[in-house]
């Protein structure tokens, strides 16, 4: 089954994204929606889609459409999906779910009354690189789990809504930090407790952080940081993942080709398929959880679990206190 998908909102990462998938036509029927026709032509003609809106109302209530992706702004996640919802579609939407657990909450139960599938666009759910160090760490290979360490920093320019605290949620972090955040829980679990500070002095002129170090107490005594910089000005990003266990340490690179494992006997890798930005899995995974009925592996549950981490790291920033968590309660 070929399914007819509305990519909503033509901006930079809708771009990115139709680089990446735009010749998934044996699964797809790429459709475009945007405030603006001629945006929505442009993209149509670059990406051989198949029709193009010049509203995104105008998509949500075309009898061709079966499904749309949401790839704006974080306020407005909710009222996307609700418009897609209310007319029987089926909702991709962009990381974060979305700004508050409440606006989660809302987003999951507007998916389930209207009986639609509603997946969460976390394509680093779908990057082998991690997948294939959740299977080392269980195999026991570097031993008992002791800490993950996540360092990833790179210069970002947050503009025009990005710069808007009440706009994105929060700053950088809620915004690419939440990534790592989702790798952090795959790799050692959900924390029950965390601290968190903001990386000062703030580089970027926006009203959230542009930066944050925060430290976890993850299961079984693992400790988990993250040391996340979205205004590094370097020209050498880093994205460092390491798990360490009583034996060795795990590494690599979210979109690595290869997991290396470290111990006292020597290296040794181990190579994994090459995804690029795992987008091509994440948007088959979508299509498979439609045509087979049933949840997503990036469900709303996992996203407002990510979600309820990052809300956490802000409070502590701002308390400058230990938070102690619990994992959020979404009906799906
Ligand atoms: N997974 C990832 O790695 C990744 C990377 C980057 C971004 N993202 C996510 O993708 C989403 C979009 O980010 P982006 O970088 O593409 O942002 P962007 O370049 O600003 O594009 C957002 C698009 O949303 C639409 N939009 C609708 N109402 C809007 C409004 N009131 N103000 C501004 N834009 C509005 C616009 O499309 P039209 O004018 O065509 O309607 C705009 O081009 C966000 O949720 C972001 O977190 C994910």
């Amino acid at each position: 089954m070929k399914l007819p998908l509305c990519i909503v909102g033509c901006g930079n990462w809708a771009g990115e994204v139709m680089d990446e998938i735009h010749d998934m036509t044996d699964e797809f029927e790429f459709w475009f929606a945007s405030r603006d026709l001629g945006k929505a032509k442009a993209y149509c003609n670059r990406y051989n889609g198949t029709g193009a809106f010049g509203s995104y109302e105008e998509a949500a209530t075309d009898s061709h459409i079966k499904a749309m992706y949401f790839l704006t702004p974080h306020d407005l996640h909710l009222d996307n999906a609700r418009l897609a919802c209310s007319n029987g579609k089926h909702v991709l939407v962009e990381k974060p779910i979305a700004r508050t657990i409440q606006e989660a909450q809302k987003l999951a139960s507007v998916a389930k009354d209207a009986n639609v599938s509603l997946m969460i666009a976390e394509n680093f759910r779908f990057l082998p690189t991690v997948s294939k160090a959740i299977q080392l760490i269980a195999e026991g290979i570097v031993g008992k789990l002791r800490s993950v360490e996540i360092e990833a920093k790179g210069p970002e320019t947050a503009i025009e809504w990005r710069a808007s605290r009440s706009r994105t949620g929060g700053g950088r972090f809620i915004d690419a930090g939440v990534h790592y955040i989702d790798i952090l829980v795959r790799l050692g679990g959900f924390p029950d407790r965390l601290y968190a500070t903001e990386l000062l002095p703030k580089i970027q002129q926006i009203d959230g952080e542009d930066g944050i170090a925060m430290i976890a107490h993850l299961p079984g005594d693992v400790t988990g940081t993250i040391v996340y910089s979205g205004s590094t000005p370097t020209t050498n990003r880093v994205s460092r993942i390491e798990a360490s266990g009583t034996e060795g340490v795990i590494s690599f690179e979210p979109f690595g080709e290869e997991v290396l494992i470290d111990t006292l006997d020597g290296q040794t890798s181990f190579p994994v398929e090459s995804a690029h930005r795992g987008l091509r899995r994440m948007l088959q995974e979508f299509r498979s959880s439609i045509v087979e009925h049933r949840s997503p592996v990036m469900s709303a549950i996992e996203a407002t679990k990510d979600l309820a981490i990052v809300l956490a790291v802000y409070e502590s920033t701002r308390t400058r206190q230990t938070v102690d968590l619990v994992q959020p309660i979404i009906h799906r």
